[in-house]
Order: C-alpha cells, then structure tokens, then sequence
C-alpha cells in the first residue's frame, strides 16, 4: 500500500486502479472515503471485506455530474432538485429511487440508493476519469473513527488499500449529512456538514428527524429487513423430506449435495470466490424471490471475512420465518 500525492498524473493511476475493480481511498471534503466501482458488484464486495464489517450496509455513490446522477436515481421531485442545485457539490446526500443498474450490493436490497457529489476537486477528478459512479464508505475499519488524513486510513486499513490518495486534511472533517426526499416529506437519516437549519431555510419545510415518520429507511437496524418476500430457511435446520411436494429453490455454496428435486438451484460461487458469493447473494435472492416458489432454503457458510456479513443477511432474512 502506498499514499499518492494527489496530482493529475496519480489520479489517472487509482482511476485506472477503478476501472479494474480495485479500491481506492479518496478525499472527500467530509471524510476520506474507501472507493470501488459502484457499478461492479465484485469490486463493491472488497470494500466490505476490507473494513472488515460485520454485515453489509448500503454504501453512498458518489458523482462527478449530474448526468451519473440520472443514471443511478430517479429525481422526479423539486425539492429535490433545488436541494442539488443548491448544495452540490457538498456534504449533503440524498436517498433517492435506484434505477436498475444499481447493483444490490451497493444498496443492501433496498430500492433507494444513496448519491452525492462531492466537493473535492481530487473526488471528482477521479470519479470522472474512472468513469463510474464510486460507491465508498468511510475508510476507516469496522467501528473506528472516521479518517481525515491519509495518514489516518495508512493505520486503520495498511494493506487492505494499494492506493490512498492523499490531498491533505479534509475541510469539513465529518461525514455528510443525508436525508430522504419523497413526494410527501423530507426526511433527516443522519446529521453532518451541511446544517439541517439551511436544508430548511432553502425549501421553506420542516425537515422531519426519523422517529417523525414513518419511513423505515435504516435498512441494518431492523433484525428480519433483508427478508425476501418467499419464506427462507437454513438447509441444515430443516427437514427437506417434509418439503417434496413443494416448490423448493436453493442457494447452495458451489455443490449439491441434497438428495432433493430442487425447482431452481443458484450457487454462490462455483470457483468458491467469497467476494463473488457476496456479489451473487443480492442478486439470487432477488430472482428467487421472482420464481414462484414455495419457499428458498440456503446454505450456512463459513463465517471469515466476508462470510460474516453473508451470514448476517441470511440469518436476518430467516428470522422473518422463525
Ligand atoms: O461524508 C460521507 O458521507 C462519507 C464520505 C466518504 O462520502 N461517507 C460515509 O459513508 O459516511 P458511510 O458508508 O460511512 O455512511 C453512509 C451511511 C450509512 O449509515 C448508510 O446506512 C446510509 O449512509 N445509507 C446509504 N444508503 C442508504 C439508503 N439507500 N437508505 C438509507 N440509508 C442509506
Ligand atoms: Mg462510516
């Protein structure tokens, strides 16, 4: 791992380091942020594996332009567009509507993704030279401060990152504020460097605290929310045999060792890649969900590195059904 001197010549290296799925770690004005493709689910995948989180959280894309930002969101709502009109580039993200090119992984299942357009000059030289929205949390480790130096993710994250580039220390120096925007309301999911009281002063409208609402847009904090919609049950704790006359579809690791007529199977990762088992999960549970099926039964897997935040969603998607 190495930190870059954040000039022109090194921004072109880590956004060729994007373009081939690697991570990043990037100013922002907020904080220093841990980059991969947005748009590549393997390359999101390293991300978790590096901060090494215990489950997965939906991550923040962030833009050079607006024309990324109509390629990942709907924004359908004034509001919303006086909002970036008026505060982007800068520490304010928004939650908007995904449209499909958005991989699962990025938002954790959820229908909303979460954009922003920093106000870093080195961000956005290097979002608009890979190409790509860059979808990056914090670049600290699972539970540590978040860095504002580059030195500061050197420590946390050594050799997890083979580039970090390093623009000195950030301006704002805590992480942004986001809020939901809908039709009906506005909606604050996190306090930051944009003031709410501006957020209010511009649209001349209350900005609503989470507890106001109704909106369940924390998608980490509720214990069954990564549920599909077909019941899910771990394959080692039930009886397949009381199941024969049903629908039945599998997510196995990469064999079938079932004495079972499954109606679909879907395995994680043929090549037993951890990153592409993560990558595939979003997704299969996703068609799974679409196949008409009885119920979904699935394979508990090992629980390091990314195992664990696999293991998470499963286990909260089959509480729903216990
Ligand atoms: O300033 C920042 O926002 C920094 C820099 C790097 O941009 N990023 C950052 O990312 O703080 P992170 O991953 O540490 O925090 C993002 C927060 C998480 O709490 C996550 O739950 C929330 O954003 N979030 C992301 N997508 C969401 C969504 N679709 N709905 C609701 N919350 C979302
Ligand atoms: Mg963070």
């Amino acid at each position: 791992m190495a930190i870059y001197k954040a000039n022109t010549s090194n921004i072109l290296i880590a956004a060729e380091e994007i373009k081939c799925g690697g991570l990043v770690a990037f100013p922002t004005e907020t904080v220093y942020g841990l980059g991969a493709d947005g748009l590549n689910p393997i390359a999101v995948a390293k991300i978790f594996e590096a901060k090494n989180r215990p489950a997965f959280n939906p991550l923040i894309l962030h833009i050079s332009s607006l024309s990324q930002l109509h390629q990942v969101a709907e924004i359908n709502n004034d509001r919303a567009k006086l909002l970036i009109n008026k505060f982007w580039p800068g520490p304010l993200t928004l939650v908007l509507k995904k449209k499909d090119i958005v991989p699962d992984i990025v938002t954790a299942g959820s229908e909303t993704v979460a954009v922003r357009m920093p106000n870093n000059k080195t961000a956005l030289e290097l979002i608009y030279n890979a190409g790509t929205p860059i979808a990056a949390p914090s670049a600290n480790e699972f539970g540590k401060l978040s860095p504002t130096t580059a030195f500061h993710v050197q420590e946390q994250l050594k050799t997890k990152v083979k580039i970090i580039l390093d623009d000195g220390k950030c301006d704002v120096g805590v992480e942004s504020t986001i809020i939901q925007v809908t039709d009906k309301q506005i909606v604050l999911l996190r306090y930051g460097g944009l003031p709410v009281e501006e957020i209010e002063s511009l649209i001349n409208e209350k900005v609503l605290k989470r507890k106001e609402t109704d909106l369940i847009n924390s998608p980490g904090l509720l214990k069954s929310h990564y549920a599909p919609t077909i019941p899910i049950k771990f394959i080692d704790e039930i009886n397949l045999k009381n199941h024969t006359n049903q629908k039945v579809g599998a997510i196995l690791w990469n064999l079938n060792n079932y004495d079972f007529n499954f109606t679909k199977i879907k395995y994680l990762s043929s090549s037993g890649n951890i990153r592409e088992a993560a990558a595939n999960l979003f997704v299969y549970l996703h068609e799974l969900e679409n196949e008409n099926l009885d119920l979904i039964v699935c394979e508990k897997i090992n629980e390091t590195g990314l195992g664990k935040a696999i293991m998470d969603r499963l286990q909260k998607a089959v509480n729903k059904y216990s």
